[in-house]
């Protein structure tokens, strides 16, 4: 396995979207275009499946020195209702765009830190929202939570407006690794906020670990795992760290690179703590998440219905994504969109009455098909070409692909392609393969964390 790990760990998309953040063609895109192609997706599937709204909530009280989301740290609370005016706003700007009310079937609340509003003005956030759409039937709405600043007023009113599902950043509960990253978060906390939940009545909670982060042994991680099994989560994320200190905003310090496991001792916390997972029940699905066999994210897999798209892996899937929120990225299918990075400049552009997009990608037919395989790959793990979804570049993936067969990572039977077990810690080495957008514009500078 080590010789693999050798081979394949490399600079890699994580593929929440193709053509990937870095790919987006620029020149193709404008907010006009944008706009046209929401109009386009709402009127082609509003009806049908509905639309998913995520929002943006950026505000954290400290900084942990490993994250990588877009988020601005403050103590003061002040900021909390203009934000939330200014993401109101926003939505009235998309609302101009329907011609019919939105029916609402996925809501996402993330960031940054979410719990770090107050409930009560969460709930005129919501409300604010809800009075402007058709709840869909079998709704999905979820929020991250801080186990430190996550209240039972927090679970109840949110559970109140529906919310079932709740995501809590664990991360690890090693001191020395907590002390790193600048977290220190007791495992008693945790368990509260869990236990809450589960009072209150949520149905998928899920808990967020990482592995790779800095000073973390396996000793450290068996231990959070087994921490972890007292409350037994419905779900698990189980991310590789992204270390991307060159990204803009991000602020990964406190630390260096030799405090960080070595690619080899990645690896083996990844495949012995996916090796402990399943020995206590959970499932992996797609990449990077566990599941427990009653919880939705399981059930979506074996029923082929598992999607993927920026928030990870979710078990219903629309068309229609509208992001709301400083850096909140939408997708209609055919056209992503990225809002501004910064609150102050989201919150001027709002107020001068234009929807926030910055930058984004309109989708070509190649594009769309290479999309599909590769969300197929992400999902399913397997995928098959025919006449209809193929391009040129193909065979030339396939002899790329060969190599992975020979090292049983993957199997090719005609045109269908599927990931092996073994393969599965490489699926975005998979995925690269058909990357056409990567592959005729290899990156100059380093854009991407390491596959593994
Ligand atoms: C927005 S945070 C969760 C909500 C809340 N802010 C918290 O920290 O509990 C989302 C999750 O992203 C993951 N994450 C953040 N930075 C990461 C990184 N550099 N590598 C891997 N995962 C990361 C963490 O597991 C974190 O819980
Ligand atoms: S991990 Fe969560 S609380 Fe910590 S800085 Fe990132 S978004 Fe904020």
């Amino acid at each position: 396995m080590n010789s693999l790990i050798d081979k394949y760990n490399i600079p890699g998309p994580r593929y929440t979207s193709y053509p990937t953040v870095p790919y987006w063609d620029e020149s193709t895109f404008s907010p006009e275009k944008w706009k046209d192609s929401v109009i386009r997706t709402f009127n082609e599937s509003n009806s049908k499946e509905g639309i998913s709204i995520y929002i943006h909530l950026p505000f954290c009280e400290a900084l942990c020195t490993f994250c990588a989301c877009h988020k601005r740290i403050t103590k003061q609370h002040s900021v909390e209702i203009p934000y939330l005016e200014s993401v109101l706003k926003e939505w009235k700007l998309y609302l101009e765009l329907f011609n019919e009310k939105p029916k609402l079937k996925e809501l996402h609340l993330g960031g940054g830190t979410p719990t770090f509003f107050s409930p009560a003005n969460l709930k005129t956030l919501l409300e604010g929202i809800f009075e402007t759409v058709e709840i869909a039937e079998h709704p999905e709405f979820s929020f991250e939570g801080h186990p430190n600043n996550t209240s039972k007023d927090h679970l109840q009113t949110l559970y109140n407006l529906g919310f079932r599902r709740v995501s809590f950043g664990v991360q690890d509960y090693d001191p020395k690794v907590q002390k790193a990253i600048n977290r220190i978060q007791p495992f008693e906390k945790v368990k509260e906020v869990t236990e809450w939940a589960r009072e209150i009545g949520y149905r998928g909670i899920s808990h967020d670990l990482v592995f790779g982060l800095p000073h973390q042994s396996w000793e450290a991680m068996e231990h959070t795992i087994r921490k972890t099994m007292e409350l037994k989560p419905d779900r698990l994320a189980f991310y590789s760290y992204a270390h991307v200190p060159w990204v803009k905003g991000v602020g990964q310090r406190g630390f260096d690179e030799n405090d960080l496991p070595s690619g080899e001792e990645k690896r083996r916390l990844y495949e012995d703590g996916k090796k402990l997972l399943e020995d206590l029940g959970y499932i992996e699905v797609g990449m990077d998440h566990f599941s427990l066999e009653h919880d939705d994210l399981y059930q979506s897999l074996i029923h082929k219905k598992l999607h993927r798209n920026f928030m990870g892996y979710t078990s219903s899937n629309t068309q229609l994504m509208v992001g709301l929120g400083m850096s909140a990225i939408s997708d209609s299918w055919y056209a992503f969109a990225q809002n501004v990075k910064t609150v102050e400049e989201y919150q001027k552009i709002v107020e001068e009455g234009e929807i926030p997009v910055v930058k984004g990608h309109i989708l070509n037919e190649e594009d769309l098909i290479v999309r599909r395989h590769i969300l197929n790959l992400m999902c399913q793990l397997e995928t098959t070409f025919d006449s209809q979804n193929s391009f040129p570049e193909l065979e030339n993936a396939f002899e790329m692909l060969k190599e992975m067969e020979n090292d049983h990572l993957v199997e090719i039977n005609d045109n269908q392609i599927k990931i092996t077990e073994k393969g599965r810690a490489f699926t975005r080495n998979v995925a690269m393969v058909f990357d056409l957008r990567m592959m005729r514009n290899k990156p100059e500078t380093r854009i991407f964390s390491m596959t593994i």
